[in-house]
């Protein structure tokens, strides 16, 4: 499989650019066996957040036909953020989630960590799930755990998440999890915040197809500040985009770039 990869020189995260979405499918599933085998063997677990949206749908039916091998009962599922809209709603990224990845794989039902959607305001879902990463990662008040891998997507408004352009405190946010209220054509919704994802090991972002182009170029070529996805850092190594060629097309084809088979 042949793919460019920018060194990520001058501050800039690497890009994984693969010519046809199926490959970005078929790298990511590889980065997730070998991220998960590798966790699994240090520290005897993983830990995996994963966003919604349409971008990954068809990379989760993937990797619920690929990765049927894994040592399912010692991987953990978070999700990056939910919308507030029963599991059986179209729009419920735990309700996708199940479909193309949890229903095709033996995992443990304890191990997969929704996010509370039915009888709850935003603030109070997020406590509870604040409370569920802070019993798993057996971290105090103040402490930030560090998911093995967090799997992002970007709106073609520079938003990640449902970190979106905005948002007060987005950097200094102190907490886990984040309430969102519902807004003009936004429905209520609770995230990760800044700081957990910065704590991720090796966080991906995901995107793919012609509309995103734009807005890869301003996040991980520009690093525009005031884009809540330039906001994502996590330290050296530990940043990736992962695009096909139509997202990447308007990056600098600059001599850092190179060509790994
Ligand atoms: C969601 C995500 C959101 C998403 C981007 C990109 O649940 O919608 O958390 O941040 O990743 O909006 O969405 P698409 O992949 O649908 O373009």
């Amino acid at each position: 499989m042949a793919h460019d990869i920018t060194k990520g020189s001058s501050g800039r995260p690497p890009v994984v650019v693969l010519e046809r979405k199926e490959q970005a499918w078929a790298f990511m599933v590889d980065r997730f066996r070998e991220i998960s085998e590798r966790a699994i063997g240090e520290r005897g677990r993983f830990s995996a957040a994963l966003s919604g949206g349409k971008t990954p749908e068809d990379l989760y039916l993937e990797m619920g036909r690929l990765l049927k091998d894994l040592e399912w009962k010692s991987i953990h599922i978070f999700l990056v953020d939910e919308r507030l809209v029963p599991p059986g709603d179209d729009r419920s990224n735990y309700g996708m989630i199940k479909r193309t990845l949890l229903d095709m794989i033996p995992m443990p039902a304890v191990n997969v960590h929704a996010i509370a959607t039915e009888g709850v305001d935003p603030p109070t879902s997020a406590r509870k799930y604040e409370a569920d990463l802070q019993g798993f990662f057996a971290t105090g008040e103040g402490n930030i755990p560090e998911l093995d891998m967090i799997l992002l997507g970007m709106g073609e408004d520079g938003h990640t998440a449902s970190l979106f352009p905005g948002l007060p405190d987005l950097a200094a946010e102190n907490r886990l999890a984040r309430g969102v209220e519902a807004g003009p054509g936004r429905i209520a919704r609770v995230t990760l915040t800044l700081p957990v994802i910065n704590c991720g090991r090796a966080v991906f972002f995901l995107v793919i197809g012609k509309a995103k182009a734009g807005i890869v170029k301003r996040v991980a070529e520009e690093r525009e500040p005031g884009l809540p996805a330039s906001l994502v850092q996590p330290g050296e190594g530990r940043l990736f985009f992962v695009c096909d060629g139509e997202a990447a097309s308007m990056l600098d084809k600059d001599p850092g770039r190179s060509k790994t088979a």
